[in-house]
Protein backbone atom coordinates (compact mmCIF):
# COMPACT_ATOMS: atom_id res chain seq x y z
CA UNK A 1 0.00 0.00 0.00
CA UNK A 2 1.18 3.19 -0.64
CA UNK A 3 2.72 5.63 1.88
CA UNK A 4 0.78 8.43 1.08
CA UNK A 5 -2.90 8.81 2.72
CA UNK A 6 -5.84 9.84 -0.06
CA UNK A 7 -7.42 11.77 2.47
CA UNK A 8 -6.48 14.28 5.37
CA UNK A 9 -6.76 12.40 8.63
CA UNK A 10 -6.42 14.64 11.66
CA UNK A 11 -7.97 15.36 14.89
CA UNK A 12 -8.52 19.05 16.82
CA UNK A 13 -7.17 20.48 19.94
CA UNK A 14 -9.02 22.18 22.59
CA UNK A 15 -9.49 25.54 24.41
CA UNK A 16 -12.42 25.28 27.25
CA UNK A 17 -13.56 29.05 27.15
CA UNK A 18 -16.30 27.99 30.19
CA UNK A 19 -16.91 24.66 32.56
CA UNK A 20 -13.14 22.74 33.26
CA UNK A 21 -13.80 20.45 36.34
CA UNK A 22 -17.46 21.17 37.16
CA UNK A 23 -18.26 19.57 33.64
CA UNK A 24 -16.64 15.99 35.25
CA UNK A 25 -19.88 16.34 37.68
CA UNK A 26 -22.30 16.84 34.73
CA UNK A 27 -22.39 21.09 34.59
CA UNK A 28 -22.08 22.23 31.08
CA UNK A 29 -19.16 23.37 29.31
CA UNK A 30 -18.31 24.86 26.17
CA UNK A 31 -14.78 24.76 24.26
CA UNK A 32 -13.19 25.87 20.70
CA UNK A 33 -11.80 23.11 18.76
CA UNK A 34 -8.08 24.19 17.42
CA UNK A 35 -7.60 22.86 14.06
CA UNK A 36 -4.65 20.94 12.80
CA UNK A 37 -4.34 19.33 16.05
CA UNK A 38 -2.96 16.30 15.31
CA UNK A 39 -2.65 15.30 11.49
CA UNK A 40 -1.93 11.55 10.56
CA UNK A 41 0.92 11.74 7.77
CA UNK A 42 1.69 7.97 7.14
CA UNK A 43 -0.85 4.77 7.93
CA UNK A 44 -0.49 1.54 6.23
CA UNK A 45 -0.95 -2.05 7.21
CA UNK A 46 1.78 -4.27 8.27
CA UNK A 47 2.75 -7.83 9.13
CA UNK A 48 3.82 -7.83 12.88
CA UNK A 49 3.39 -5.44 15.45
CA UNK A 50 2.35 -2.01 15.62
CA UNK A 51 3.93 1.21 15.94
CA UNK A 52 2.93 4.96 16.52
CA UNK A 53 4.82 7.90 16.51
CA UNK A 54 4.67 11.49 17.03
CA UNK A 55 8.53 13.51 16.65
CA UNK A 56 7.37 16.49 18.76
CA UNK A 57 6.63 14.80 21.24
CA UNK A 58 9.50 12.43 21.38
CA UNK A 59 7.13 9.43 20.91
CA UNK A 60 7.72 5.93 19.57
CA UNK A 61 5.35 3.48 21.01
CA UNK A 62 5.06 -0.17 20.28
CA UNK A 63 2.61 -2.99 20.87
CA UNK A 64 5.37 -4.29 23.12
CA UNK A 65 6.46 -1.41 24.86
CA UNK A 66 5.07 0.02 28.31
CA UNK A 67 3.31 3.15 29.11
CA UNK A 68 0.18 4.68 28.22
CA UNK A 69 0.93 5.63 24.79
CA UNK A 70 1.49 1.93 24.17
CA UNK A 71 -1.51 1.07 26.38
CA UNK A 72 -3.07 3.86 24.19
CA UNK A 73 -2.27 1.62 21.05
CA UNK A 74 -2.97 -1.44 22.27
CA UNK A 75 -6.70 -0.73 23.10
CA UNK A 76 -7.00 1.47 19.38
CA UNK A 77 -6.45 -1.71 17.91
CA UNK A 78 -8.31 -3.79 19.97
CA UNK A 79 -11.61 -1.40 19.51
CA UNK A 80 -11.13 0.19 15.83
CA UNK A 81 -13.28 -2.75 13.30
CA UNK A 82 -11.01 -4.95 11.18
CA UNK A 83 -7.66 -6.63 11.49
CA UNK A 84 -4.14 -6.38 11.46
CA UNK A 85 -0.71 -4.12 12.60
CA UNK A 86 -0.25 -1.10 11.59
CA UNK A 87 2.87 1.75 11.42
CA UNK A 88 1.36 5.28 12.29
CA UNK A 89 3.23 8.84 12.46
CA UNK A 90 1.63 11.28 13.56
CA UNK A 91 2.21 15.62 13.11
CA UNK A 92 1.42 17.94 16.32
CA UNK A 93 0.72 21.27 17.13
CA UNK A 94 -0.18 20.55 20.74
CA UNK A 95 2.56 20.12 23.64
CA UNK A 96 1.22 17.65 25.75
CA UNK A 97 0.10 17.83 28.98
CA UNK A 98 -0.90 21.59 28.67
CA UNK A 99 -4.22 21.72 29.06
CA UNK A 100 -5.30 21.98 24.70
CA UNK A 101 -6.56 18.41 24.49
CA UNK A 102 -3.42 16.90 23.26
CA UNK A 103 -4.19 13.41 24.36
CA UNK A 104 -7.90 13.28 23.28
CA UNK A 105 -7.06 14.85 20.14
CA UNK A 106 -3.90 11.23 19.76
CA UNK A 107 -7.12 9.38 20.81
CA UNK A 108 -8.91 10.50 18.03
CA UNK A 109 -6.37 10.65 15.40
CA UNK A 110 -5.03 6.97 16.13
CA UNK A 111 -8.82 5.50 16.31
CA UNK A 112 -9.29 7.19 12.44
CA UNK A 113 -5.68 6.05 11.45
CA UNK A 114 -6.26 2.38 12.58
CA UNK A 115 -9.85 2.39 10.38
CA UNK A 116 -7.89 3.66 7.48
CA UNK A 117 -4.81 1.51 7.55
CA UNK A 118 -7.21 -1.77 7.85
CA UNK A 119 -9.63 0.30 4.98
CA UNK A 120 -12.43 0.56 7.61
CA UNK A 121 -14.78 3.61 7.35
CA UNK A 122 -16.18 5.11 10.83
CA UNK A 123 -18.77 7.18 11.54
CA UNK A 124 -17.64 10.44 13.26
CA UNK A 125 -19.02 9.48 16.51
CA UNK A 126 -18.04 5.64 16.42
CA UNK A 127 -14.50 7.65 15.99
CA UNK A 128 -15.74 9.40 19.13
CA UNK A 129 -17.08 6.46 21.49
CA UNK A 130 -13.66 4.50 20.88
CA UNK A 131 -11.66 7.27 21.34
CA UNK A 132 -13.52 8.02 25.05
CA UNK A 133 -12.86 4.53 25.80
CA UNK A 134 -8.82 5.54 25.05
CA UNK A 135 -9.15 8.33 27.19
CA UNK A 136 -9.95 6.57 29.99
CA UNK A 137 -6.16 5.37 29.87
CA UNK A 138 -4.85 8.61 30.40
CA UNK A 139 -7.48 10.28 32.25
CA UNK A 140 -9.18 8.10 34.69
CA UNK A 141 -12.75 9.03 34.19
CA UNK A 142 -12.97 11.77 31.21
CA UNK A 143 -15.87 13.90 31.29
CA UNK A 144 -15.86 13.55 27.65
CA UNK A 145 -15.51 17.05 26.47
CA UNK A 146 -12.01 16.60 24.95
CA UNK A 147 -12.87 13.26 22.92
CA UNK A 148 -15.97 15.40 21.63
CA UNK A 149 -14.05 18.71 20.78
CA UNK A 150 -11.00 16.46 19.47
CA UNK A 151 -13.80 14.26 16.65
CA UNK A 152 -15.66 17.35 15.60
CA UNK A 153 -14.26 20.75 16.33
CA UNK A 154 -16.00 23.85 16.04
CA UNK A 155 -18.12 25.27 19.26
CA UNK A 156 -18.97 22.58 21.21
CA UNK A 157 -21.36 22.90 23.86
CA UNK A 158 -21.11 19.67 26.32
CA UNK A 159 -23.91 18.88 28.70
CA UNK A 160 -25.15 15.63 30.11
CA UNK A 161 -28.35 17.21 30.76
CA UNK A 162 -29.35 18.70 27.19
CA UNK A 163 -29.28 22.59 26.41
CA UNK A 164 -33.18 23.33 27.07
CA UNK A 165 -32.39 23.83 30.61
CA UNK A 166 -29.81 26.39 30.23
CA UNK A 167 -30.58 30.25 29.94
CA UNK A 168 -29.10 30.71 26.25
CA UNK A 169 -30.75 31.60 23.35
CA UNK A 170 -28.24 30.34 20.51
CA UNK A 171 -28.93 27.71 17.80
CA UNK A 172 -27.30 24.38 17.86
CA UNK A 173 -27.48 20.80 16.42
CA UNK A 174 -27.28 17.99 18.43
CA UNK A 175 -24.04 15.84 17.33
CA UNK A 176 -24.48 13.47 19.68
CA UNK A 177 -26.64 13.11 23.15
CA UNK A 178 -24.33 15.51 25.39
CA UNK A 179 -23.05 16.88 22.88
CA UNK A 180 -24.24 20.22 20.91
CA UNK A 181 -22.52 22.33 17.84
CA UNK A 182 -23.39 26.26 18.52
CA UNK A 183 -24.05 28.78 15.88
CA UNK A 184 -21.82 30.64 17.27
CA UNK A 185 -18.38 32.50 16.05
CA UNK A 186 -15.61 33.05 18.08
CA UNK A 187 -13.35 36.41 18.19
CA UNK A 188 -9.32 35.84 18.18
CA UNK A 189 -8.40 34.25 21.51
CA UNK A 190 -4.88 34.03 22.74
CA UNK A 191 -3.61 30.77 24.19
CA UNK A 192 -0.77 31.00 27.30
CA UNK A 193 1.31 28.07 28.41
CA UNK A 194 2.96 28.35 31.32
CA UNK A 195 5.53 26.14 30.69
CA UNK A 196 4.16 23.45 33.61
CA UNK A 197 2.89 20.04 32.57
CA UNK A 198 0.13 18.75 34.49
CA UNK A 199 -1.74 15.52 35.07
CA UNK A 200 -5.62 16.03 34.41
CA UNK A 201 -6.05 13.13 36.31
CA UNK A 202 -4.78 14.54 39.63
CA UNK A 203 -6.11 17.97 39.03
CA UNK A 204 -9.74 16.01 38.62
CA UNK A 205 -8.31 13.91 41.79
CA UNK A 206 -7.29 17.49 43.64
CA UNK A 207 -10.93 18.70 43.06
CA UNK A 208 -12.88 15.51 44.15
CA UNK A 209 -11.30 15.79 47.44
CA UNK A 210 -12.01 19.36 47.81
CA UNK A 211 -15.76 18.50 46.97
CA UNK A 212 -15.82 15.45 49.13
CA UNK A 213 -14.34 18.33 51.94
CA UNK A 214 -17.15 20.54 51.25
CA UNK A 215 -19.71 19.64 48.71
CA UNK A 216 -22.01 22.89 49.39
CA UNK A 217 -19.63 25.30 48.47
CA UNK A 218 -17.58 23.60 45.65
CA UNK A 219 -21.49 23.31 44.08
CA UNK A 220 -21.85 27.08 44.33
CA UNK A 221 -18.48 27.58 42.25
CA UNK A 222 -19.46 24.80 39.88
CA UNK A 223 -22.91 27.32 39.99
CA UNK A 224 -20.99 30.45 39.65
CA UNK A 225 -19.34 28.48 36.19
CA UNK A 226 -22.59 27.49 35.01
CA UNK A 227 -23.71 31.17 34.93
CA UNK A 228 -20.56 32.12 33.86
CA UNK A 229 -20.72 29.49 30.77
CA UNK A 230 -24.41 31.09 30.34
CA UNK A 231 -23.30 34.65 30.31
CA UNK A 232 -20.31 33.93 27.85
CA UNK A 233 -22.83 32.23 25.26
CA UNK A 234 -25.25 35.13 25.62
CA UNK A 235 -22.29 37.83 24.78
CA UNK A 236 -20.76 35.57 22.23
CA UNK A 237 -23.90 36.05 20.22
CA UNK A 238 -24.38 39.10 21.09
CA UNK A 239 -20.94 39.63 19.39
CA UNK A 240 -20.33 41.35 22.97
CA UNK A 241 -16.53 41.81 23.87
CA UNK A 242 -17.01 43.19 27.24
CA UNK A 243 -19.41 41.18 28.80
CA UNK A 244 -17.73 37.77 27.12
CA UNK A 245 -14.51 39.14 29.00
CA UNK A 246 -16.01 39.29 32.14
CA UNK A 247 -17.45 35.83 31.54
CA UNK A 248 -14.05 34.33 30.97
CA UNK A 249 -12.60 35.96 34.31
CA UNK A 250 -15.99 34.94 36.22
CA UNK A 251 -15.10 31.76 35.30
CA UNK A 252 -11.73 31.76 36.66
CA UNK A 253 -12.46 33.30 39.57
CA UNK A 254 -14.33 29.61 40.59
CA UNK A 255 -11.39 28.24 39.17
CA UNK A 256 -9.01 29.89 41.33
CA UNK A 257 -11.19 29.14 44.47
CA UNK A 258 -11.57 25.42 43.32
CA UNK A 259 -7.40 25.46 43.74
CA UNK A 260 -6.50 24.69 40.57
CA UNK A 261 -4.66 27.48 39.50
CA UNK A 262 -0.57 28.98 40.30
CA UNK A 263 1.69 31.74 40.31
CA UNK A 264 2.59 31.10 36.77
CA UNK A 265 -1.08 30.96 35.74
CA UNK A 266 -1.90 34.01 37.46
CA UNK A 267 1.08 36.00 36.68
CA UNK A 268 0.16 35.15 32.82
CA UNK A 269 -3.38 36.89 33.31
CA UNK A 270 -1.79 39.43 35.22
CA UNK A 271 0.74 40.30 32.38
CA UNK A 272 -1.71 39.92 29.50
CA UNK A 273 -4.32 42.76 31.74
CA UNK A 274 -1.57 44.81 31.45
CA UNK A 275 -0.99 43.80 27.87
CA UNK A 276 -4.72 45.21 27.44
CA UNK A 277 -6.83 41.74 27.91
CA UNK A 278 -10.40 42.35 29.06
CA UNK A 279 -10.82 38.62 30.59
CA UNK A 280 -9.21 35.51 31.03
CA UNK A 281 -9.17 32.19 32.94
CA UNK A 282 -7.19 29.01 33.06
CA UNK A 283 -7.98 27.14 30.16
CA UNK A 284 -7.87 23.09 30.51
CA UNK A 285 -7.02 20.94 34.50
CA UNK A 286 -4.87 23.54 35.65
CA UNK A 287 -2.06 23.06 37.80
CA UNK A 288 0.15 24.91 34.65
CA UNK A 289 -1.01 24.43 31.56
CA UNK A 290 -2.87 27.14 29.57
CA UNK A 291 -4.46 30.16 30.04
CA UNK A 292 -6.96 31.72 27.57
CA UNK A 293 -7.34 35.43 27.27
CA UNK A 294 -9.29 38.08 25.34
CA UNK A 295 -7.52 41.37 24.39
CA UNK A 296 -9.29 42.79 20.82
CA UNK A 297 -7.06 44.24 18.72
CA UNK A 298 -3.73 43.51 21.42
CA UNK A 299 -3.31 39.84 20.62
CA UNK A 300 0.25 39.99 19.80
CA UNK A 301 0.92 42.40 22.24
CA UNK A 302 0.12 39.81 24.76
CA UNK A 303 1.93 37.32 23.07
CA UNK A 304 4.70 39.37 22.86
CA UNK A 305 4.37 40.74 26.71
CA UNK A 306 4.57 36.90 27.74
CA UNK A 307 7.44 35.75 25.36
CA UNK A 308 9.55 38.91 27.38
CA UNK A 309 8.43 37.23 30.60
CA UNK A 310 9.36 33.61 29.50
CA UNK A 311 5.96 32.22 28.27
CA UNK A 312 4.95 30.91 24.79
CA UNK A 313 1.58 30.80 23.61
CA UNK A 314 -0.24 31.13 20.18
CA UNK A 315 -3.28 33.39 18.89
CA UNK A 316 -6.42 31.09 17.96
CA UNK A 317 -8.14 32.95 15.22
CA UNK A 318 -11.92 33.83 15.11
CA UNK A 319 -13.47 30.42 14.48
CA UNK A 320 -16.68 29.48 12.90
CA UNK A 321 -19.13 26.57 13.62
CA UNK A 322 -18.46 23.84 11.80
CA UNK A 323 -19.93 20.30 11.51
CA UNK A 324 -16.78 18.06 11.19
CA UNK A 325 -13.76 18.33 9.35
CA UNK A 326 -12.74 15.25 7.35
CA UNK A 327 -14.16 11.88 6.14
CA UNK A 328 -13.25 9.22 8.56
C1 LIG B 1 -9.71 18.58 30.98
O1 LIG B 1 -9.45 19.06 29.67
C2 LIG B 1 -11.08 19.00 31.42
C3 LIG B 1 -11.49 18.52 32.80
O2 LIG B 1 -12.79 19.05 33.04
C4 LIG B 1 -11.51 17.01 32.90
C5 LIG B 1 -12.63 16.37 32.09
O3 LIG B 1 -13.57 17.04 31.68
O4 LIG B 1 -12.57 15.13 31.93
C6 LIG B 1 -10.57 19.05 33.88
Amino acid sequence: MSALLTEPIDAFGKVILFGEHSVVYGYPALAVGIPGGVSVQHAVRRDKGSVVRVKEWGLEAHTESSGSFADALRKALELVPGKGDVEITMQTRLPLGAGVGSSAAFSVAITKAIAYARDERLLPVTVRKIAHEIEHIFHGSPSGIDDMVATFGGIVLFSKSGIKDLDIRVGWVEIERCGYLLSLRTPSLVVGFSGKTHSTREMVEKVRKGFLASKESTERLFMKTKEALEEGINALRQKDLKKLGQALSKNHEALKELGVSTKESEEMLEIAKKAHAIGGKISGAGGGGAVVVLAPGFEQECLNAWKEAGYSGFILPSSNFIIWSSKN
